[in-house]
């Protein structure tokens, strides 16, 4: 696989059945696959956050961030984007595809969406999502609304200092109850 075989481009409808068996062989399960579908169903979905990494024509990867919000102890709610899933077929594993679909993923949101989002939160191995920038969500004061490491319970500011005063607990869209 060379550089200039990858492309990392937003999702197309035609392309979903690719990217669920994708999803699947990643996670060896139908949860996250069926997570994506109620995602995208979802009247906060944003399309171009959905998105694939392809070899060539084929979709070997896929990763999508979804809206949410922290709920501030006054009620106040300050919009955010959660990372999830993000899953490379096994196959192309451990060949940075994983890195690229989440950095275009980040780029794109600071362009497009940065003035709208204040942050992103990703529940995952600490040792793989601080690569990206993300450090624990209670350095922010954000904290889950479910139990977990809290080490693997993460947040990055899209800009500098958004995530500033944001101390409250995540909710995340319904979907999320299928995982
Ligand atoms: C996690 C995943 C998306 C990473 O994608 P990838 O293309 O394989 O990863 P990259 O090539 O970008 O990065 C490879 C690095 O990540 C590390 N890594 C890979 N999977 C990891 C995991 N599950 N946890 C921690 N680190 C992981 C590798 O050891 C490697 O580290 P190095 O750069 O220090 O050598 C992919 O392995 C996957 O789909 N796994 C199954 C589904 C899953 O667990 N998704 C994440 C849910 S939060």
């Amino acid at each position: 696989m060379t550089e200039a075989q990858v492309s990392i481009k937003s999702e197309k409808p035609t392309q979903r059945e690719e990217v669920h068996a994708v999803i699947k062989a990643a996670f060896k399960q139908d949860n996250e696959v069926e997570l994506v579908k109620q995602l995208r169903e979802a009247k906060t979905f944003i399309p171009e956050l959905s998105m694939v990494a392809m070899v060539d024509d084929k979709i070997v990867g896929h990763a999508m961030l979804s809206p949410a919000f922290i709920e501030k102890a006054d009620s106040e709610r300050i919009e955010v984007l959660a990372l999830a899933p993000v899953a490379v077929h096994p196959d192309y594993q451990n060949q940075g595809l994983g890195k690229k679909l989440v950095n275009s993923l980040l780029a794109l949101t600071e362009v497009k969406f940065g003035d709208i989002y204040r942050g992103i939160i990703v529940l995952g191995d600490c040792s793989y999502y601080s690569k990206f920038g993300f450090v624990q969500a209670s350095q922010f004061g954000v904290c889950a609304p479910f139990k977990c490491e809290e080490k693997n319970f993460m947040a990055m500011p899209i800009t500098n200092n958004a995530l500033a005063n944001c101390q409250g607990e995540v909710v995340y869209p319904a979907a999320f109850s299928c995982v």
